[in-house]
């Protein structure tokens, strides 16, 4: 009975491998297997010819303990969410993503492709912070910064950035006079920020983003919020643009010119002058 069990399974193997071989289509591995993740909802996506069969997800940080995700078996979509699955530390990741073909009796021949390694805590892009800002007095702004929500939840609370990163997790306040193109920038331990030494007068414009010194360069920065501005006090001095001073410029120097030419000419009548009184004695 088991014999005949399998042939009858070797059987309708040979002739799913004939009816892809029919179809034009060799059983051909998933392609372009690539993680997406934001605020550390990470999943897997990757590419999958047309009629082709379903999906089994599997991820591993060691490469030899296989683990299968509870959400991503028998999969139709090519799409598998990794975020309940991959532990929130400084680890690694390679996903495995295998076509479910009845290859059972060899399963080193399933069609497969692994994932390039991925390390949610260091890798995940982080969206734009929000923030407020409140001028506290004519040198000095608070800046105050709320972190982006994962969709993670532990004990029935929702997580933040901040609680995923603590004190990994660093804010860049990046500022400069409005109307003029100089910015400085600013890092904060925390979230919120007193920018100090401002010149008095003056509206300033602030843009914040979630900094992680400790990440490799490339993932270090968060998306850039939205520029939020002071309003320009009233009676101050607003900054001239670069156009307004280049006028001045111009006006300035055709006034020296001009004078400079009135200069010369009075000296030169006034030496002609002296000449010909001087000459006939
Ligand atoms: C992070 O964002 C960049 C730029 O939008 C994108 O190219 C990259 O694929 C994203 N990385 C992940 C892991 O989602
Ligand atoms: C910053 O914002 C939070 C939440 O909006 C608020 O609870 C806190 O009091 C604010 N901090 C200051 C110093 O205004």
């Amino acid at each position: 009975m088991a014999a005949l069990r399998s042939s009858l399974c070797v059987a309708v193997c040979l002739s799913a491998g004939i009816i892809a071989v029919a179809d034009g289509q060799t059983p051909a591995n998933p392609q372009n297997v690539r993680w997406v993740s934001l605020d550390f909802k990470t999943s897997l996506t990757w590419t999958a010819l047309p009629h082709s069969s379903t999906f089994t997800v599997l991820y591993s940080w060691d490469k030899y303990d296989w683990i299968e995700i509870p959400e991503c078996i028998q999969l139709t979509k090519p799409h598998c969410d990794l975020t309940n699955s991959l532990a929130l530390v400084d680890r690694t990741y390679v996903a495995d993503v295998r076509m479910d073909m009845d290859y059972s009796d060899d399963p080193e021949n399933l069609p497969h492709t692994y994932s390039p390694p991925f390390n949610p805590f260091t890798q995940s892009n982080i969206s734009a912070v929000k923030f407020t800002i409140d001028t506290l007095d004519e040198h000095s702004v608070l800046v105050n910064i709320t972190d982006p929500i994962t969709s993670i939840h532990r004990q029935q609370q929702q997580l933040s950035i901040k609680d995923v990163l603590k004190k990994e997790l660093k804010y860049k306040i990046s500022y400069y006079k409005s109307g003029s193109t100089g910015k400085r920038d600013h890092i904060s331990d925390f979230s919120e920020a007193i920018v100090s030494k401002l010149d008095a007068g003056q509206s300033y414009c602030f843009m914040v983003a979630a900094y992680i010194p400790s990440r490799p360069e490339g993932s270090q920065l968060g998306a850039w919020s939205p520029h939020i501005c002071t309003p320009t006090p009233p009676g101050g001095m607003t900054e001239l643009s670069l156009g307004a001073w280049l006028g001045i410029f111009i006006l300035l120097t055709v006034v020296i010119i001009i004078v400079a030419v009135i200069i010369l000419c009075c000296k030169r009548r006034q030496s002609s002058h002296i000449h010909q009184t001087s000459t006939p004695v």
